[in-house]
């Protein structure tokens, strides 16, 4: 599907992001693995977050969705056996349900196959694939282990001491899913602090979680279903920080968006940018600090601090920020986020050519992209590689671009942000939207 996106003079109004994806995955798979039911509020209603659902029930789970509201789940535990699924289970665009559930997956008795769309496929795996076998799991991969699908033959597991080569939160999940089910502790390491949330409702759902800098260690446990309200998202919150940022006449209110501080990355960099944000506290909600947010249009200046142990805390937000870099007064650097080359796209690749296409004066860096501004963006056709996030980022690029810019794949927002478009009609007062 296509969408058209133009200047709108005035960006303005308050908008909730739906419920956020890394905390919905994690609500559906540990209350379903866990004893006792729960009711989850707020689940995400894109399309990773069904695709762990679909994947859970053919598992066996018993999840049931409120009749006229798809974000209201009641979720029966399976206290940890699962059964037997009798078709190939499928993971659609979603890497965390393929990482999480191979946790899962790799400590229960029984054969199992997992598979995605082709993004999906073509993703890293043998990262997952590397510790679950040292743990004793029986998991093979396409390409010698390094791709999916992923079949799995459960067994015994015991616990490992492992130092992870990359930071990432679903690997960590993953090893600590599985680590449930070992026969003793389990210790990863992580080169950088990746988002806890798995950390965070571990230990709400009764598990010993023991964090010592930059590693966890959890004991085998069963977990305890958790009532949980899920935060708004703040990696979609992302689109609408940089769209009144950027945008000459622009002030939003982001309503009821998750401020765990591992995800806050996005707040850090715009604000190093001169971004004017005011970030009012909320109640905590499922364990995790929640608030509001109102930005409001601002003279940006480049940054730098796109780099480094920042780089896993704000990952799924450097398309966007890479918009905001456009508008930016100097050369914006980021580095060292190699891992955007194996999202649902090559994200530094199809972000430099698109915004490119748009008249952006963006470099391609092996590890990042080197942006220089002030640019102003005219409009464009743009291909957007069935990614989400970039969907969103280019669209809030032609929001800020003179002309009207055509989106090829409008669509694939619904994998993460199922509103973004009626969103972006009611701040703009359809303006924005043709
Ligand atoms: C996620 C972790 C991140 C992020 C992804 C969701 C999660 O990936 O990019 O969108 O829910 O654990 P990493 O595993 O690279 O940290």
């Amino acid at each position: 599907m296509r969408r058209q996106v133009r200047h709108s003079p005035r960006l303005e109004g308050s908008v909730a992001p739906p419920g956020d994806k890394s905390i919905s995955h994690r609500s559906a798979v540990f209350n379903a693995i866990a004893n006792g039911s729960a009711t989850v509020l707020n689940y995400s209603p894109g399309g990773d977050c069904a695709s762990t659902v679909r994947c859970l029930r053919a598992l066996g789970a018993q999840i049931t969705s409120g009749k006229n509201d798809p974000t209201t789940l009641t979720i029966q535990g399976t206290g940890g056996k699962l059964k037997e699924p009798d078709q190939v289970l499928n993971c659609g665009n979603s890497g965390t349900t393929m990482r999480l559930m191979s946790g899962v997956l790799a400590a229960q008795p029984f054969l199992s196959i997992l598979t995605g769309d082709d993004s999906l496929r073509s993703r890293p795996m043998e990262r997952i694939l590397t510790p679950l076998r040292l743990m004793g799991a029986t998991v093979q991969g396409r390409d010698n282990g390094k791709l999916a699908p992923l079949v799995f033959h459960g067994g015994n597991l015991h616990g490992i001491d492992y130092h992870m080569p990359v930071a990432s939160a679903q690997l960590k999940s993953s090893i600590m899913l599985a680590a449930l089910f070992a026969d003793g502790p389990t210790t990863v390491h992580e080169p950088f602090h990746s988002r806890d949330h798995t950390e965070q409702m571990f230990s709400a759902m009764g598990v010993q979680v023991q964090k010592h800098g930059r590693s966890v260690t959890v004991q085998p446990s069963t977990l305890h279903a958790a009532d949980i309200r899920v935060p708004g998202d703040i990696s979609s919150a992302a689109f609408w920080l940089v769209a009144a940022a950027a945008h000459p006449n622009a002030r939003l209110r982001i309503t009821g968006v998750g401020l765990n501080p591992t995800r806050t990355g996005v707040l850090d960099v715009l604000r190093s940018m001169g971004a004017r944000i005011r970030v009012s506290d909320g109640p905590a909600q499922g364990g995790e600090p929640t608030g509001e947010i109102v930005v409001e249009s601002s003279e940006l200046r480049a940054t730098e601090l796109i780099a480094g142990e920042m780089i896993p805390i704000v990952q799924d937000e450097i398309p966007v920020l890479a918009v905001a870099a456009c508008f930016a007064h100097g050369t914006t650097i980021i580095r060292d986020a190699e891992e955007l080359r194996v999202k649902e796209s090559d994200r530094i690749r199809t972000t430099v050519r698109e915004l490119t296409r748009m008249g952006a004066r963006i470099e391609e860096l092996p590890d990042g992209m080197a942006i220089h501004g002030p640019t102003p963006l005219h409009a464009a056709n743009c291909r957007t590689y069935s990614d989400h996030r970039l969907v969103m980022a280019l669209a809030v690029a032609g929001l800020l671009a003179d002309g009207e810019t055509v989106i090829d794949g409008a669509e694939h927002a619904d994998i993460s942000y199922p509103g973004f478009w009626t969103a972006l009609e009611q701040l703009t007062g359809g303006g924005a939207n043709l």
